[in-house]
């Protein structure tokens, strides 16, 4: 080989690795509204694909699902021990010759899953930002196949769990490295109908932000814990009507976790004590009365006292301060998030007491996050967050046309 072609061949290497592609993919969010779980659907295998619900989980690291519910296993390929899409998944095991994966399950009676890992072929679909455009595949998509039991206490479409923890081995991480595009997702949570959670998106064409020139307005805060597979932000403060709760600055120090299983966002007792008195006392002076709450809610009020505006029931914003890029950002919450109605005449302040001593102080469930649009960029670890599309009067399940 001449110098020159060697260089040639050297340089385009070079561009092969460090060119990213354009290209950006979306896929189907379904709230399944009995047990208020949110799952995606795509297609495994080849030729025969089989179309398979996947709950989504923020916390988990390596997808898993009931392989019986794929039509044929023809395309499907166990992955040995000694190869090394084994040995970079964590906490893998070995069972004589195939690799084995253990894992907490996010929801079901059976706190573990143990099964075989495998590899398939995912079809996915493109976007332009609004649309699906072609089918795709993800040729060697990594998986673990668990028993039919492991399902107990999932919804019942579910077939298994789509892992998009900060990990390598999650389906984001799995995607993007794939197609060598930007190592991003967005989750759009619909609070009905169709939501939208894009890998890679650039454009999130949702009308009236229906072309580039105009686009979400986001807003950015570091992400923190994603050594433990957890995603984390930094609380500052947590504003009611805009005055800050009086806290002991200990109970902000671990963090707030986000996930899309734990509905209503979950505060230690303290911190939802001084959350839901500052709130009864703003419901007060706005003439909305107290009611005998409804479990598992511990804070009910009369609903037809609230006004109503674009943002759901007139009630007052609930705030969390987020260190911004300069200074604290706040990131707020209104009525059609931080309330639920429960009966025709009763609404609930949408938290759930989570004890003296829970294993995370604040987890951030999708009651709160649906209809705000997320981006989780795990390359620079920055959560992007829109405020409620509502405020815009669009929501995350509106679509310009028919799919
Ligand atoms: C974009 O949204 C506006 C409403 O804000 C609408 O009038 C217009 O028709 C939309 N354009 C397309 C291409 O859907
Ligand atoms: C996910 O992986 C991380 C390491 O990357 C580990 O710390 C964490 O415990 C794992 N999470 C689960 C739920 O297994
Ligand atoms: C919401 O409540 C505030 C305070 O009571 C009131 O000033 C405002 O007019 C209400 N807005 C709507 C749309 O009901
Ligand atoms: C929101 O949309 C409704 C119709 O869908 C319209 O009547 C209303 O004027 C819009 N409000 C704003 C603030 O754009």
């Amino acid at each position: 080989m001449g110098s020159l072609t060697r260089l040639i061949v050297f340089l385009s290497i070079l561009a092969a690795i460090t060119r990213k592609s354009n290209s950006q993919y979306l896929f189907p969010i379904t709230k399944h509204e009995p047990t208020n779980q949110f799952y995606t659907t795509f297609n495994i295998g080849s030729p025969t694909k089989s179309p398979v619900n996947l709950l989504l989980d923020l916390g988990t690291n390596l997808t898993w699902l009931n392989c019986r519910k794929l039509k044929s296993l023809s395309s499907l390929r166990l992955v040995t021990c000694q190869s090394s899409t084994c040995k970079f998944i964590p906490g893998n095991g070995c069972d004589g010759k195939s690799c084995l994966y253990k894992q907490p399950n996010p929801l079901g009676q059976n706190p573990i899953v143990t099964g075989r890992v495998v590899q398939d072929i995912a079809s996915i679909s493109t976007t332009d930002g609004g649309k699906f455009l072609s089918q795709v595949s993800v040729p060697r998509f990594t998986f673990s196949c668990a028993g039919e039991k492991t399902l107990e206490g999932l919804p019942p479409p579910v077939a298994g769990v789509l892992a998009l923890s900060p990990g390598s081995s999650s389906f984001t991480k799995q995607v993007t490295s794939a197609f060598n595009v930007i190592p991003k997702f967005s989750l759009c949570l619909p609070s009905s109908g169709t939501g939208r959670f894009y890998i890679a998106g650039i454009h999130y064409f949702i009308p009236p932000f229906n072309d580039s020139s105009s686009s979400i307005p986001m807003t950015l805060t570091p992400i923190r814990g994603t050594d433990s597979g957890d995603y984390l932000l930094l609380v500052l403060n947590i504003y009611v009507g805009g005055s800050p709760l009086k806290l002991n600055p200990d109970l902000l120090t671990g963090g707030a976790k986000l996930s899309t299983v734990v509905h209503y966002t979950v505060l230690q007792t303290d911190i939802y004590n001084a959350l839901a008195q500052s709130f009864t006392l703003e419901a007060k002076t706005m003439g909305i009365f107290k009611v005998p709450s409804v479990a598992p809610f511990k804070h009910c009020f009369d609903a037809r006292t609230a006004g109503k505006n674009l943002r759901g029931p007139n009630v007052s914003v609930i705030e969390i301060g987020l260190p911004g890029r300069i200074g604290e950002v706040k990131w707020g919450f209104y009525g059609a998030n931080t309330v639920v109605k429960v009966k025709e005449t009763v609404m609930c302040l949408a938290f759930i007491d989570g004890g003296k001593k829970p294993e995370n102080l604040m987890v951030i469930g999708s009651h709160q996050l649906q209809d705000h649009m997320l981006e989780f960029d795990f390359s620079g670890t920055v959560l992007a967050f829109s405020e409620s599309l509502l405020l815009h009067n669009t929501s995350c399940s509106t679509w310009t046309s028919k799919k």
